[in-house]
């Protein structure tokens, strides 16, 4: 009995050790600087770049487009909530065409499938919020009727 207890000693004692050992070799040096994660990771995250520009920029280069937005019902949304980040684009749109982005409509199957990725009806959204029925429109695009920049139907 007491032969069997040493022995359990000796291999706790060599496992303690080794993980003391490894710990040292394996923690990242900054781990802790701030809290239980690695400092370096804050630096690292804030020195990415930006992605996204701001709607205001678009103003520059496409005044058509922003002067419907922004009298019209999508107001609301943000210029890059439907285009993706275009930051890229804005410094250099020769290189950066500003479609294919994440998120733009180009990478829907197509229009109607982006128009109802917000629009589709749904008895989560708020009912306040408009939503239509995928039945709202068979055979037509969206955007025969609705323009995008300025989407309520004039009549
Ligand atoms: C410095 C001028 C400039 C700025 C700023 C700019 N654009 Fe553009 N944009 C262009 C030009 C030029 C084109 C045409 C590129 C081509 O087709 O060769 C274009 C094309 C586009 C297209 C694609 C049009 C198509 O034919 O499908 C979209 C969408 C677009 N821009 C959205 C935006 C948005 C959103 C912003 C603001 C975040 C923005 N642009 C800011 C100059 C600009
Ligand atoms: C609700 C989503 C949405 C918002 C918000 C939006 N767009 Fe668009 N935009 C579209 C769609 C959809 C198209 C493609 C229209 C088509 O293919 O018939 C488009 C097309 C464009 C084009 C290509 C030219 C054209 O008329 O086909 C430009 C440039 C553009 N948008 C710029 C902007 C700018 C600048 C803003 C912000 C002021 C903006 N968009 C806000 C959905 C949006
Ligand atoms: C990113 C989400 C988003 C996408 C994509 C989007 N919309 Fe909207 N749409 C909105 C929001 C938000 C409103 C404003 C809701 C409010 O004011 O309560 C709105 C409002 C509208 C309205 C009501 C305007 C009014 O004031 O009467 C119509 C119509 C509309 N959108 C059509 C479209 C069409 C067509 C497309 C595709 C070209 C589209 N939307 C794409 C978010 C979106
Ligand atoms: C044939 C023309 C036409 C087409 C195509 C069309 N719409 Fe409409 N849409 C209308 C008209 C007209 C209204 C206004 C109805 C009203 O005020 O009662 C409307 C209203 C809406 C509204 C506002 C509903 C509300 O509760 O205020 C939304 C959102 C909308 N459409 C989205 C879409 C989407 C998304 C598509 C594509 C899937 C689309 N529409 C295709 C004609 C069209």
């Amino acid at each position: 009995m007491r032969k069997f207890n040493s022995s359990i000693l000796v291999i706790l004692s060599v496992l303690i050790i080794l993980f003391v050992v490894m710990r040292l070799f394996m923690i990242p040096p900054t781990f802790g600087e701030f809290g239980w994660y690695r400092g370096e990771s804050v630096r690292e995250i804030a020195n990415q770049s930006h992605k996204f520009a701001d709607t205001y920029r678009c103003f520059e280069c496409h005044i058509k487009e922003y002067a419907y937005w922004e009298v019209g019902g999508h107001s609301t949304v943000e210029c890059e909530s439907c285009h993706g980040a275009l930051k890229a684009h804005t410094i250099n749109p020769e290189e950066y065409k500003g479609y294919g982005e994440f998120l733009s409509p180009n990478t829907y199957p197509s229009i109607q499938a982006f128009c109802l990725s917000c629009h589709s009806e749904s008895t989560s959204k708020p009912e306040s919020f408009p939503q239509v029925k995928v039945s709202h429109t068979k055979y037509w695009n969206c955007t025969t009727c609705h323009n995008p920049h300025y989407p309520e139907v004039e009549r």
